[in-house]
């Protein structure tokens, strides 16, 4: 059977993961969209604590804690990313842990011992790397004007995005082995899709949707 494959989309907030995540799973033979926070009960939590919605009573070890809610819910997506590549389909994904890296780390939690547990669940089969991993590179500034009707999130403020942004920019030295590749995120909708597509096939070997 056709091994499926675990694209991953990432980006600061407004980059255009969503809007080209649904016209790239269009475009690959049975592919399932999904993104982290996912839908769990630990995912909404984690949506609500985004949008301010809920908070924890006091801030001792906020990054620690949202890292290890963020890889509860990982892990539970994870079993689902599983259950589809197994039966052949591919997973295209908007975030994965390297948001973790990004986000977290820019709010103070380590980010070797961050890639240690990520390592570690590896290691245990609980989660995996992806096949590729796609960052929508877009200056704050920009991604701030795009997102400014909707609700603004924890993290939506160009200070806050900036080293987001500086760390989505050394991503490769934090997972040297990983299939890590950035698109310019200022491309209009067209050519951004048909741009993250070509990078798609010319890494991982993926079925066309006729
Ligand atoms: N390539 C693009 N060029 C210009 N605007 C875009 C592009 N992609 C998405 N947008 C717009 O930017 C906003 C944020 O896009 P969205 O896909 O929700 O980003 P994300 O999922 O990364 O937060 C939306 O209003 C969307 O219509
Ligand atoms: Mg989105």
């Amino acid at each position: 059977m056709r091994i499926g494959k675990y694209i991953v989309l990432e980006g600061i907030d407004g980059s255009g993961k969503s809007t080209v995540g649904k016209k790239i799973a269009g475009r690959i033979y049975q592919c399932v969209l999904t993104c982290e926070p996912t839908e769990t009960e630990i995912g909404k939590l984690l949506q609500q604590k985004l949008v301010g919605y809920y908070d924890f009573d006091n801030k001792i070890a906020e990054a620690e804690r949202d890292f290890a809610l963020f890889t509860a819910d990982r892990i539970e997506h994870h079993q689902r990313i599983k259950e589809e590549l197994k039966v052949g389909n591919c997973v295209l994904s908007s975030r994965s842990y390297y948001s973790s890296i990004a986000y977290q780390g820019v709010d103070g939690a380590d980010i070797p011992r961050m890639i240690q547990t990520i390592d570690y669940l590896k290691s245990i089969n609980l989660i995996r790397a992806p096949d590729v991993a796609i960052v929508i590179d877009l200056p704050p500034e920009e991604a701030i004007k795009r997102i400014e009707e909707r609700t603004r999130q924890k993290f939506e403020n160009v200070e806050t995005l900036n080293k987001v942004c500086k760390i989505y920019d050394e991503l490769e030295s934090y997972f040297p082995k990983e299939n890590i590749r950035h698109v310019d995120g200022t491309l209009n909708p067209t050519a951004l899709e048909n741009t993250i597509m070509d990078v798609i096939k010319s890494n991982v070997e993926i079925v066309e949707q006729s």
